[in-house]
């Protein structure tokens, strides 16, 4: 595979509205120790890269500064070290940034086969979702077959995410999202019941079917007390976003009485250390699930990679079900 000297990549020309994304000629990165030069196929679009073009979550040190956490395509080089990817193989992976470009680089142990019977398309909406969800449900929230489990934003790419892989470990799946639509999205998934929290209080039903012994929450503000007490003792509270605000009044007696944790994560400062061992977690607990059947990425829509802004217009009208896909190449 020839690799070209500068390609075609969409960068953040200052912080602001979709229309700050602009086509941009770069450098192709030089993979260096432990890292692969991927050729994309498809970059995954994520609600943290509309925050980092807002001005709101910028890059680790080190990373590239142009959006894209995730992509699929085939491995275009390899450097010094690599030894499981060969030039041509088809990945998926998650990235430290730089997914909406013609080539992006990224530790090679973040990098994932293709899961059997998913094409290009599909694979690059896995690794950020996958990444979070069993990193904080699982790794993180030790959820098991038989828990109760409550995921807010349900129809949303981590949502819709979660609710699959909850399923398939035999937890019992509940889900708040913004419309009877999305709801209904969260049911078809695997969801015993999804509320809609325009006019369904999700306390009171968690309450009524004993209390979640796992929530998974992206809301944050208000929903944090509520969150407390729609859990059921020894019950734990997952913090992955604030779609509202971090801060609220909390009254820990509960917290002490009822034996509850609250804990949470980012993961994109995680250390390529800690990242590479989800990856294998996730290559030997997820993938066999999407074998089987049990979870697949549910794509809203597909835009050009050189129509980003477009695709950022959707995910900020917050009208989109599962996850937005830019197409790179063939
Ligand atoms: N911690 C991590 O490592 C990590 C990694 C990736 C993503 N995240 C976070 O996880 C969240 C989901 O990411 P994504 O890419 O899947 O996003 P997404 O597809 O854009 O979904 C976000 C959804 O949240 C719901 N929502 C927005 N504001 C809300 C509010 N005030 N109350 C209740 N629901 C609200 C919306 O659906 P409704 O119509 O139902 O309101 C929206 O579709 C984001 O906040 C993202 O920053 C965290």
């Amino acid at each position: 595979m020839t690799v070209p000297d500068a390609m075609l990549a969409i960068e953040i020309t200052q912080p602001g509205a979709p229309d700050v994304l602009a086509p941009v000629s770069v450098p192709v990165p030089v993979p260096k120790h432990g890292q692969i030069l991927i050729k994309v196929a498809y970059a995954g679009v994520n609600r943290p890269d509309a925050l980092q073009r807002a001005g709101a979550y910028n890059p680790p040190a080190n990373a590239s500064p142009l959006p894209g956490l995730e992509c699929s395509g085939h491995v275009a080089a390899i450097g010094p070290g690599v030894t499981r990817w060969a030039v041509g193989d088809a990945v998926c992976a998650l990235l430290p940034g730089g997914g909406y470009a013609e080539y992006a680089m990224t530790a090679a142990d973040h990098a994932l086969p293709i899961p059997e019977g998913m094409d290009l398309r599909q694979a690059a909406c896995l690794p950020e979702t996958c990444f979070t969800v069993w990193s904080n449900i699982v790794m993180r929230g030790g959820l098991k077959a038989g828990e109760r489990f409550l995921v807010h934003g349900g129809s949303s790419g981590i949502g819709t995410t979660a609710i699959q892989i909850a399923a398939a470990l035999g937890a019992r799946v509940f889900a708040t999202a913004g419309s009877d639509k999305k709801c209904a999205t969260c049911t078809d998934l695997g969801a015993e019941k999804a509320f809609n929290y325009h006019d369904q209080d999700f306390v009171a039903e968690m309450k009524a079917v004993g209390g979640a012994d796992l929530i998974l929450d992206m809301v944050g503000g208000s929903y944090i007390p509520r969150n407390i007490r729609s859990l059921a003792d020894d019950g734990r509270l997952v913090q992955i976003a604030f779609l509202t605000r971090p801060k609220v009044e909390l009254n820990f007696a509960e917290l002490m009485m009822r034996r509850l944790t609250i804990t949470g994560s980012t993961l994109r400062p995680q250390s390529d250390l800690a990242k590479a061992r989800i990856a294998a977690q996730i290559e030997e607990h997820v993938w066999p699930m999407i074998a089987r059947g049990a979870l697949k990425p549910v794509i809203d829509s597909e835009y050009p990679l050189a129509e980003a802004p477009a695709a950022h217009w959707r995910i900020e009208a917050q009208g989109h079900i599962g996850k937005i896909v830019l197409k790179v190449a063939d």
